[in-house]
C-alpha cells in the first residue's frame, strides 16, 4: 500500500516534470496578442489590450515566398513567430518555411525550448539528428515529398537537399519562440571568441586550424 502510494507520486511528480519541460506554459486567458513596446520583462511577453486586438495580430502573410538561398550554406528559414505573428504569444507553437538550393543544407543546430516536425513540400531531403551522450547516435533518413520527420526537443539536427533541384520543407516548432542555436556560429563564431587554446584542446586540432574556422563565423 505504502509502495503504492510512493510510486503514484514519483509517477505524478515524473508527469509534472514532463509537462513542465516538454512545451512552453499553457496559457490563463483567450490570448495575449504580444505587445513588443511593453518595457514589462516577464517570461515571454506582455499581452496587449485585449479589446484592441484585431484579426491582423493572428495573420501572416507571405509563406508562399521563397526564401534566398544565395548564401554559403545554400539555404534560408523564414520563421513564423511572435514578432512576424504577435498573436501567438503564449500558444506554445510556431511554424517556419525552409528554402534549399540544390545540395544546400540548414546547418547543424538545436531549438533550446522547441521539437521540430518538418514536411516536404517540394524536393528531398537528408536529414538527421544526434541522440545525447553516451552513445551520439546519429538517426537520419531521407525524406521526400509528404513524408514528415520529428526532431526531439534539444537535440541536434540537420537537413540537406539531396537532389539537383531546390527543395522546400515546412515546420512546425512547439514553442512560440523556440530559440536557435547554430553549432558552428556559437562554438567558432561567439562574440567576444571562445579563445583557440580551449578550442583547438576541444576538437584536438592545431589552433592555426581554429583560426581558420573562426575567421569565417
Ligand atoms: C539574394 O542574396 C544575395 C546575397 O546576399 C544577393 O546578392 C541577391 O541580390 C539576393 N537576391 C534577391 C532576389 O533578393
Amino acid at each position: 500500500m505504502a509502495n503504492g502510494i510512493v510510486v503514484f507520486c514519483f509517477l505524478a511528480l515524473t508527469f509534472r516534470a514532463y509537462l513542465v519541460v516538454a512545451s512552453d506554459p499553457k496559457p490563463l486567458q483567450d490570448f495575449c496578442v504580444a505587445d513588443p513596446t511593453s518595457s514589462a520583462r516577464v517570461n515571454g511577453v506582455p499581452c496587449k489590450d485585449p479589446l484592441l486586438a484585431q484579426a491582423t495580430d493572428f495573420a501572416f502573410s507571405g509563406l508562399h515566398i521563397a526564401g534566398n538561398t544565395s548564401n554559403p550554406v545554400g539555404s534560408k528559414v523564414t520563421p513564423v513567430g511572435i514578432t512576424q505573428l504577435p498573436g501567438l504569444n503564449t500558444l506554445g507553437i510556431s511554424l517556419v518555411r525552409i528554402d534549399y538550393a540544390p545540395w544546400g543544407i540548414n546547418p547543424p543546430h538545436t531549438h533550446p525550448r522547441a521539437t521540430e516536425v518538418i514536411t516536404v513540400l517540394e524536393g528531398s531531403l537528408f536529414v538527421g539528428f544526434v541522440t545525447s551522450n553516451p552513445d551520439n547516435r546519429l538517426i537520419s533518413k531521407v525524406i521526400y515529398k509528404g513524408d514528415v520527420f520529428v526532431f526531439p526537443i534539444g537535440l541536434v539536427h540537420f537537413q540537406q537537399n539531396v537532389g539537383n533541384v531546390k527543395a522546400v520543407a515546412i515546420a512546425g516548432l512547439s514553442s512560440q519562440n523556440p530559440g536557435v542555436i547554430p553549432i558552428a556560429n556559437t562554438v567558432f563564431g561567439s562574440n567576444p571568441s571562445i579563445g583557440n587554446d580551449v578550442l583547438a584542446k576541444a576538437f584536438q586540432v592545431d589552433k592555426t586550424i581554429i583560426d581558420q574556422i573562426q575567421g569565417k563565423f
